[in-house]
Order: structure tokens, then sequence, then C-alpha cells
């Protein structure tokens, strides 16, 4: 069963007709790794105010000139203006650095470290670029079967022949997150075969310390770090995003990225997030509390491997391993109690074995763990042969 899985979480419809459920019940959406506490209160509050002075620009095109978007983000940042350029979300990030390579030369590839997020390999066909993967491993001392680690030495010897690395940190759909000095090591071999590393920290916001990359730009011209403003200002149908890196690299993205991607209302929008610093501590002061969810999930018995994000993969155990089927029958469960959690169907390496699951509010995730201790009760009685 593991053909037509919707590639993206959220994709509630499809889901249900799946798995032939009513199409409107009530859902506590777990699929979609975003922040849970919703857009800050005063886009939505004054949304129509900004509407009114924006509907008054959209008789025009995005203003070229305007650079405010790029001096805010380079200001949060601590990088020039010149090495930031602002995109359609994370996604036109992704398509843009692989558009670096889109006239590969004969035997040139990109090298993908799975699992991770789908778009890396979408973006890289677009523009033919041919793609090898690298799993990454599960960590022996861990006792789970989750690939978390990198493997930096096989990484190194995958490199010549490669124009673009891609990395996700943290990785969406793990969380994992390869150390700073593991991509500083990295970087000086992808020097030497003439390889960027495009380093995508979409969810770098969500991290506990200030684990951000930014701080290599300086020293790596082969670096691209990608970031995304949809998922810690949870405003995905904004498409919001952003790249860094070298000016010259910014110039060449700059040339490929289409006139006008970014609309007048997303731009405007750049300087009061990155200023709300308000909100920005109540994402912190929220994730601080709930960030010790996952660990009672495993109490309960579950297989969940440390997350560095805002979501976390869950396993459930049958014959020591985790199985396709009990998190399959585990979703199905979850989805007739009104919880919807992320299949991993379409992660290489993780093959469905997995679901993957957002962190939420406290009253939230005191409701999955109520649903997800019965399904372990269930599971017993079953086992015994009581039902
Ligand atoms: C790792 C990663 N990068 C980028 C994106 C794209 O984000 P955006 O909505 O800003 O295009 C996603 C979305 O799920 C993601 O998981």
């Amino acid at each position: 069963m593991s053909n037509s899985w919707p590639i993206h979480g959220g994709r509630l419809r499809p889901l249900l007709a799946r798995f032939g459920l009513p199409q409107d019940q009530p859902m506590l959406d777990f699929s979609a790794n975003i922040n849970p506490l919703g857009p800050p209160g005063w886009l939505i509050a004054q949304l129509g105010a900004w509407l009114g002075d924006v509907a008054t620009s959209l008789g025009r095109y995005p203003d070229p000139d305007d650079c405010s978007a790029e001096q805010a983000i380079a200001k949060y940042n601590g990088v020039g203006a010149e090495q930031v350029l602002v995109t359609n979300g994370g996604i036109e990030a992704i398509f843009l650095a692989a558009a670096l390579h889109s006239r590969p030369r004969a035997g040139q590839r990109a090298l993908i470290i799975t699992p991770t997020f789908a778009e890396y390999a979408r973006a890289c066909a677009h523009y033919g670029l041919a793609v090898t993967t690298l799993v990454l491993e599960a960590d022996p001392q861990a006792g789970h079967a989750a690939p978390m680690l990198l493997n930096v030495e096989a990484v190194e010897r995958a490199m010549p022949g490669c124009a673009l690395v891609f990395i996700c940190r943290p990785n969406n759909p793990t969380g994992s997150l390869v150390p700073k000095a593991a991509i500083q090591r990295l970087l000086d071999v992808a020097d030497r075969h003439g390889t960027t590393l495009v380093v995508d920290e979409a969810f770098i916001d969500f991290t506990p310390q200030d684990e951000a990359l930014t701080d290599l730009l300086g020293r790596y011209s082969n670096l691209i770090l990608l970031r995304s403003m949809t998922k810690f200002y949870a405003v995905p149908g904004l498409r919001l995003g952003y790249l860094l890196a070298a000016k010259e690299t910014r110039r060449h993205l700059a040339e490929r990225q289409m006139s006008w991607s970014v609309n007048a209302l997303a731009k405007a929008l750049v300087v009061p997030l990155l200023s709300d610093v308000d909100y920005a501590a109540r994402t912190h002061a929220w994730l601080d509390t709930e960030r010790s969810f996952p660990e009672r999930l495993a109490k309960l018995g579950f297989v969940v491997p440390p997350s560095h994000a805002n979501f976390y993969l869950l396993g459930d155990i049958g014959n020591g391993q985790t199985l396709p089927d009990a998190s399959e029958a585990l979703m199905e469960f979850l989805l007739q109690r009104g919880f919807v959690a992320r299949h991993t169907h379409n992660f290489a390496g993780l093959d469905g074995h997995w679901l993957r699951l957002a962190l939420h509010e406290s009253a939230a995730n005191r409701q999955l763990f109520g649903a997800l201790e019965e399904w372990k009760s269930q599971r017993h009685q079953i086992r015994e042969g009581r039902v």
C-alpha cells in the first residue's frame, strides 16, 4: 500500500479518502510541521489595513529597487544585504540552488543526503541534474534503527563529480542535526572538488541554541543556506523564504530567479515578521515546555529518536522492528480519533516504517498522548489474546 501517498504533510482529503473516513471529521493536524502558535496575532488583525496599503501598490510591479526586505534579513542574520535573495518560499530557494548547475558537465551530479525532503530530488530532476543519494546511518549506540547519523567519510568519498550536495539541517523528517564541525570539514573537501554545499535551514529557528551556519558564509564561498519563513512564522500561504550565499553566488542565483517571483505583500511582511521578537520568544517558550513531550511517548513504549526540530519520528515495535504495517495501522487508528500523522513512505530509508509528528501546544499534545496510550493498551490486549 505504498503508492499514491500524498508527498507533503497537511494533505488531509486524500488521506481520509484512502482510509474511507468521512471528509468532514474535525482533525488535529500533526502532519504539518508548522509553528502551532499560528501566525503572529497582529498579522491577522492588521491584514485588512495592510491589504489596503498594499492594494494601492498592486497596480504596480513590486519595486525591484526596494531593498528593505533584504536589509532586514541581512541585519537579522549578520550578513551583507548583497548576500541575501528573497524567494517565493523555501521551495524557490531549493529550485534556484539546483538551477545553479542546470547545464551540468558530463558526469556531473548532485548528492542528496536521505531520508530527506523530497523537493531536492524534484528540483534536480527539473534541471536535468542526475542525483545520487547517501542514506544517513543508524546510530549503533542509540538503540533504535532510525537513520540519523551522517557518515562524513562516505560523503567525502562521494564528493568528486558532485556539483552540489544537499543537506537538510535540522533534517526533515528525522529532526537530526549534522554538527557544525562536520559541515565545516565537508566544506573544505567540497572546496577542493569545486562542489557547492547547499544546506537547507528551513527549521533552524526552532533549534535550541544558535545552530545556524551563517557565520561560515564569510569563510566559504561554496556554501548556500536556504531558509523558509513558512514554518517558524506559520505562514505557508504567504510563500516567503530566502537564501544566503557569497555575493557572487547570490548574483548568479538572482539571474536565474523568475522576475517578480515574490509578491508585494510577502515582501512587505519581511520587516515586521523579523522584528517581532515577542513572537519569537513565545515560540521558544512553547518549545522549551514541549520539547520533552516525545520522551513521554518513548516511556509508553514507542521508539522516538532524538530530534532538534519541532517534529519527531515515532515508530512502533513489532518483533523487535518498526514495521510499516504497524505504522499504517497506527496512522489509521489516529485518523479515526481525529489526529493526522505524516506517513514516511516517500522518504527513502524510512519507507513507511515510521510516522512523523509535529510538536503542538500542550493541550493538543496531551490529547495525542491519550490516543497513543489507548493504542498501546489495545495492542497489549491483542498480544495477550484478550480481544
Ligand atoms: C526542509 C524543508 N525545506 C523547505 C521547505 C519549503 O518551505 P516553503 O513552504 O517556505 O516553500 C520545506 C517544507 O516543508 C521543508 O520541509
